[in-house]
C-alpha cells in the first residue's frame, strides 16, 4: 500500500504515520525528518537546508524529488508524509501509483495550538504534546529515552511562514488529488484515536491486514 499524508503544519501527519507504521508495517517517509537528518550531518547541503527550513520555506522541488526517489527505490509499502507539497512534486510523482491521499483537515487555529505544545524526541522520530499526548516520564521519550525538545521551525515567525507557504503551494493539491480520484478527507480536529479510526475506515484496511 502506498499512501500520501497531506495537511497543514500541525495537522497530525507524523502522529498518524506513527500509528500506521506500528499496525501495518508501512515505511514512514517523512520529508521533514529526512531534511532534518541532512542538517544534522552538517554538510554544505545541510547548512542550506537548515536556513530554508528555519525560515519556514520549502526546499527546491528537484531536491525534494531526488531525496524521495532515492528512499523509495522500488518499495511498495510506504507513507509519504509531507511529500508532495507543490504542483510540480505532485505531477512528477504520478508514476508512483499511490493508492490513497489522506487529507487531514483542521483549522489553522487548532493546528497552531498543536504546534505550540509539540515536543519531539532528540532523534526527531517520536512526537508528543504537552497537553494532549504526554510521555510517561515528563520530558523523556517513551520509546528511545532521549530528551523531548521543541523543533527550531516551531517558533512563531517560521510557523507563520509555513502556513503562508502551505496555503499558496500545498493546499491546491487537495483539488489535484480529488480530480485524480485519490482523495479521502479526514476530520483531523478530533482526538488522535478518533482520527486514526476514521483513517482505517477510509482505507478499508481489512483488505491489507
Ligand atoms: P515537516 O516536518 O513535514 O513539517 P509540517 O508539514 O509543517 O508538519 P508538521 O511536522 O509540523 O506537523 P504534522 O502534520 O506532522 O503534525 P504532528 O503529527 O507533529 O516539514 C518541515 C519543513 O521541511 C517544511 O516547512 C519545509 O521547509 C521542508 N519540507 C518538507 N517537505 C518538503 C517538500 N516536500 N518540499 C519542500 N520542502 C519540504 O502533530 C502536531 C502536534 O499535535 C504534536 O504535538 C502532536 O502530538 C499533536 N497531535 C497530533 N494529532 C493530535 C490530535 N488528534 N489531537 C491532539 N493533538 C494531536
Ligand atoms: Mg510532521
Amino acid at each position: 500500500m502506498k499512501l500520501i499524508l497531506l495537511g497543514a503544519p500541525g495537522s497530525g501527519k507524523g502522529t498518524v504515520a506513527e500509528k500506521l507504521v506500528r499496525d501495518f508495517k508501512l515505511q514512514h517517509i517523512s520529508m521533514g525528518e529526512l531534511l532534518r537528518q541532512e542538517i544534522k550531518c552538517q554538510s554544505a547541503l545541510g547548512r542550506q537546508i537548515k536556513e530554508t527550513i528555519e525560515k519556514g520555506n520549502l526546499v527546491p522541488d528537484h531536491l525534494a524529488i531526488e531525496i524521495v526517489r532515492v528512499v523509495i527505490k522500488d518499495k511498495n509499502n510506504y507513507i509519504l508524509d509531507g511529500f508532495p507539497r507543490t504542483a510540480h512534486q505532485a505531477k512528477d510523482s504520478l508514476d508512483l501509483k499511490i493508492n490513497k491521499v489522506l487529507y487531514l483537515e483542521i483549522s489553522a487555529e487548532e493546528a497552531v495550538n498543536r504546534i505550540s505544545g509539540r515536543r519531539v524526541c532528540e532523534k526527531g522520530t517520536h512526537t508528543y504534546h504537552i497537553k494532549y499526548i504526554s510521555s510517561k516520564k515528563k520530558g523523556i521519550c517513551d520509546i528511545d529515552g532521549t530528551k523531548l525538545i521543541q523543533r527550531k521551525d516551531d517558533q512563531e515567525a517560521a510557523v507563520r511562514e509555513r502556513f503562508k507557504v502551505y496555503a499558496e503551494k500545498t493546499k491546491p493539491l487537495v483539488d489535484f488529488y480529488k480530480k485524480e480520484g485519490l482523495l479521502a478527507r479526514i476530520n483531523a480536529a478530533k482526538s488522535p484515536e478518533e482520527v486514526y479510526q476514521e483513517i482505517k475506515k477510509a482505507l478499508d484496511l481489512s483488505k491489507y491486514s
